[in-house]
């Protein structure tokens, strides 16, 4: 019978021979933390115990169903939409090949588009436009409700757009397990097309990580091969969805409302002359932990 330990090394010689052979950007793979996460999730318990119990011997199921996973992370799967989760802000999200894998750098979004919401907030709208597995909106919605408390939502209006109805699918997977269904408006529609909104707000916010890929970009293989094309891919330069984005939305931001989005590397120059272009000022960027410019915001 095979132990906890035979497994976790035989699924890092699995892996780290098939990156080693088959991969674009070696850097970017982790043999050992891919064979790990998957062993935790068959087993059902956490790195510490799969670490001090090395030599429990496994049932015959799941050791088939361990090798069944790591087939598909060595033909490039990524991990998130083999298990079927992704934990981001704390929470353990719903993934699957509909949406893209909410990424770390997107939480900062989410602590930027707090800091819009206090206890005297009397009415608020808040869209999150392209809304995939729903990480932006359900992220802030659940934190909102840890520090004010639920009654707090009836405050507001919550919209989530998409223009991919099989990403709103996934929305809805997500927002029924964190029970905020009644509260949050799913609309298939481009950007923001066709949205009521009242400018009787106190607060008006936008929240968004557009599709920002240049057309034709080599992207690692578990991204292009798995993550869908619609999430990712914006035009020649990028910077489609974020021209449209400005389009939409700039209207609401010339009475007060705000507007806080991803971009990709690179992208921070032309999007100062969109910005500057639709709403007739600078925004303001903020940069990741990497240091690189990543959030933009714009409006007052
Ligand atoms: C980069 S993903 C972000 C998903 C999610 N918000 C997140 O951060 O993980 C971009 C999302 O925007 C959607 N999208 C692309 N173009 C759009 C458009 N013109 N209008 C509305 N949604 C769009 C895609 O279907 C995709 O779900």
């Amino acid at each position: 019978m095979a132990t906890i330990e035979d497994l976790r090394n035989y699924g890092y010689r699995i892996l780290a021979d098939v990156f080693k052979t088959q991969a674009d950007n070696l850097a970017y793979y982790d043999p050992r933390l891919d064979a790990d996460v998957i062993l935790q999730f068959v087993v059902k318990k956490d790195l510490a115990y799969i670490i001090i119990n090395a030599e429990e011997e496994l049932e015959e199921n799941v050791v088939r169903q361990y090798k069944e996973l790591l087939d598909r992370r060595k033909l490039f799967e990524p991990v998130a939409y083999i298990l079927g989760q992704k934990e981001f802000y704390g929470i353990n999200f719903y993934v699957d090949k509909r949406v893209l894998i909410p990424r770390p750098e997107t939480e900062l979004v989410i602590d930027q588009a707090l800091k819009c919401f206090n206890k005297e907030t009397s009415s608020f709208f808040l869209c999150d436009i392209g809304v995939g597995s729903g990480a932006i909106v359900l992220s802030i919605v659940h934190e909102l409700c840890r520090r004010f408390g639920r009654d707090y939502l009836q405050r507001g209006k919550i919209v989530a757009t998409d223009i991919s109805e099989d990403a709103l699918s996934v929305f809805s997977i997500n927002c029924s397990r964190l029970g905020y269904t009644s509260l949050i408006s799913a609309i298939n529609t481009n950007i923001i097309q066709g949205l009521e909104i009242s400018k009787n707000n106190s607060l008006c916010l936008f929240v968004s990580n557009p599709p920002y890929v240049m057309d034709g970009q080599q992207l690692a293989r578990d991204i292009s091969g798995y993550e869908p094309t619609t999430a990712l891919y914006s035009g020649p330069d990028g910077l489609d969805a974020i021209r449209a984005l400005m389009q939409q939305t700039s209207a609401h931001m010339n009475s007060g409302a705000k507007l806080i989005f991803e971009f990709g590397e690179s992208q921070a120059t032309g999007i100062n002359g969109i910005v500057i272009e639709h709403v007739g000022k600078e925004p303001v960027f903020l940069k990741d932990l990497a240091g690189i410019n990543r959030i933009c915001m714009v409006g007052s």
